[in-house]
């Protein structure tokens, strides 16, 4: 089995089917909108993110969240993954009036328990929803470094890239930078290239969620090769949301040959019928990627890994050992 390693994944987005309906019984809520039998219903992107809404509202407590983090990690584990990323949102825990300290605290338990039991190393990186707005993204970056917890490493960005410009969310940055957080944000899976050279000079982040869109400049792609800024692609999710018609048109293969880092990761793997073991899959199937090709992509996540020096180095002499 290749050895993985994930940098992009929503917590929210990774509740199975089978969990969102227990959730929905227990909580009496409809799910008819957002699951097919036992499927999660494909979508446009507006309509995802009302679903991911849905779904994320069913979690309510601290303990919900460590068992949905433990179930997650392990389940990653049995699939080779050495390290794990995912993406915390407080405003989904505030809407449902849980404090984000317990939320975060939550999902650092079921990270501490997976690390135990099946032994995943993996860290969180807390993220503002853009389409909530410059304030909300602000209020994101001061939980994520006022709540103490050693797992918490990163700030990012998701929600809808479309919302405003980049400059706008330059406070909640700089408050994340300056509180010794390492930074990603989504850009380039909606808007082009404009938009991911303003997120790269204005927010300076090392990564960019997505980023697949910079392929459609020369001039961007060289300059994020020459930078060293690590893509997070998520192949799997583009198709299923229509950011390419087919696999055939996606850039991820031009964007490595350019000498772009590329990583491969599910995004919100159950709402795209996929998994992190699916999206190598389609690197070696579709992409034409070989065994060496899929190994040093897991390298390339752990170098871009938000982890302290020491866990990087044990995570790639854990990666060097399967070779
Ligand atoms: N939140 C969850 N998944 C997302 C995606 N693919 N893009 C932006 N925001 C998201
Ligand atoms: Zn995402």
């Amino acid at each position: 089995m290749i050895p993985k390693a994930e940098l992009h994944c929503h917590i929210e987005g990774a509740v199975s089917p089978a969990l969102a309906r227990e959730m929905a019984r227990r909580h009496n809520a409809d799910l008819d909108s957002v699951l097919d039998g036992d499927r999660y219903r494909r979508q446009n992107f507006s309509v995802f993110l009302t679903s991911y809404d849905i779904v994320a509202n069913l979690f309510r407590e601290r303990d919900d969240f460590v068992q949905l983090a433990y179930d997650h990690y392990c389940a990653l584990a049995r699939d080779g993954c050495l390290y794990a990323e995912i993406f915390a949102s407080p405003a989904h825990a505030e809407a449902v009036g849980l404090a984000p300290q317990s939320y975060l605290e939550g999902l650092d338990e079921g990270i501490a328990r997976a690390r135990r039991d099946c032994g995943i190393e993996g860290r969180i990186i807390v993220t503002g929803v853009r389409h909530l707005g410059p304030d909300a993204v602000r209020k994101a970056a001061e939980i994520a470094i006022g709540c103490g917890l050693e797992a918490v490493t990163g700030f990012g960005m998701a929600g809808n890239e479309r919302t405003g410009r980049p400059r706008d969310y330059a406070t909640a940055f700089d408050i994340a930078r300056e509180g010794g957080l390492r930074l990603t944000c989504h850009a380039g899976e909606w808007v082009g290239p404009e938009g991911i050279e303003e997120t790269m000079d204005v927010l300076k982040v090392e990564r960019l969620g997505h980023g697949v869109r910079a392929a459609e400049s020369e001039t961007l792609t060289r300059r994020i090769a020459d930078e060293g800024i690590v893509l997070e692609v998520c192949p799997g999710s583009n198709l299923s949301l229509g950011v390419y018609e087919r696999f055939e048109d996606h850039p991820f293969r031009r964007l490595m040959e350019a000498g772009c880092r590329v990583t491969l990761n599910s995004d919100d793997p159950p709402h795209f019928q996929t998994s992190l073991a699916d999206e190598y899959r389609i690197g070696r199937d579709v992409f034409g990627l070989s065994d060496g090709d899929l190994h040093r992509i897991t390298r390339t996540a752990l170098e871009a890994a938000f982890v302290d020096g020491d866990t990087r180095a044990q995570l790639l002499e854990r990666l060097d050992k399967s070779a």
